[in-house]
């Protein structure tokens, strides 16, 4: 499943992540690259344990812990803490398919990488390329979003970032460890969810609601591991 999340981030906060950004120490984005990955980066991160990755990060996991699509569309166990990007001057991420497995660092937690993110901080128009390429079952999808929108996507999927020839983009990715693992369980969930969600929005509650409901939470009960 590929889904857009829009507004993770009001305009205000992206301006107030943006210039914490803007105005910290950048470090070779390689730090956190695997071998593989490692010969198709070429961007700049803000290093891990630095202050400025973990204020934002910190501000980033408490919006998302509100928002309804993503809770219901990713199901997380554990999240590795946003870290934070930059491509300029024709830099780019070749394709590549992320580690299956992240240390935090400094602790002993590992997270399996089931669900990729990727929040835009910078507006489409500030910079030319830098496009998300998603490779999906049906062909890939190119992703460029507003500023404060995250795309959400199976983190199995190929994936590269095209050059950005022209200004900076900046953005957050980070990964989950979900309590489904299968994306095509995951999904069916979400589908229904929403389902049930917006069928509660029509009529009052009712009891066919309610049994949904009910069959919701037992498939959730028979697939999630906690
Ligand atoms: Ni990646």
């Amino acid at each position: 499943m590929l889904l857009k999340i829009p507004n993770v981030l009001n305009k205000e906060q992206v301006h107030q992540v943006k210039q914490v950004m803007l105005a910290a120490d950048w470090t070779d984005g390689n730090v956190t690259a695997g071998y593989q990955s490692s010969q198709a980066k070429n961007n700049l991160q803000l290093p891990e344990n630095s202050h400025a990755a973990i204020e934002l990060g910190d501000l980033i996991l408490a919006t998302l812990a509100k928002n309804n699509m993503f809770m219901s569309a990713a199901l997380p166990l554990k999240i590795f803490p946003p870290l934070f990007n930059c491509y300029q001057g024709g830099g780019n991420f070749g394709v590549h398919v992320d580690n299956a497995i992240r240390q935090v660092p400094g602790t002993p937690v590992k997270v399996r990488t089931d669900v990729s993110m990727t929040l835009f901080i910078s507006e489409p128009d500030e910079y030319e390329g830098g496009e998300l390429v998603i490779e999906e079952t049906f062909g890939s999808q190119k992703v460029k979003l507003a500023a404060g929108d995250m795309i959400l996507y199976p983190s199995t999927s190929l994936h590269r970032v095209t050059p950005v020839t022209r200004g900076r983009r900046l953005a957050s990715f980070f990964w989950l460890q979900s309590m489904i693992s299968s994306d095509e369980k995951r999904s069916l969930l979400f589908d229904m969810d929403m389902a049930i969600q917006s069928l509660r929005n029509k009529v009052a509650d009712s009891p066919e609601i309610i049994q949904l409901t009910g069959v919701y939470h037992n498939m959730l009960r028979q697939w999630a591991q906690t």
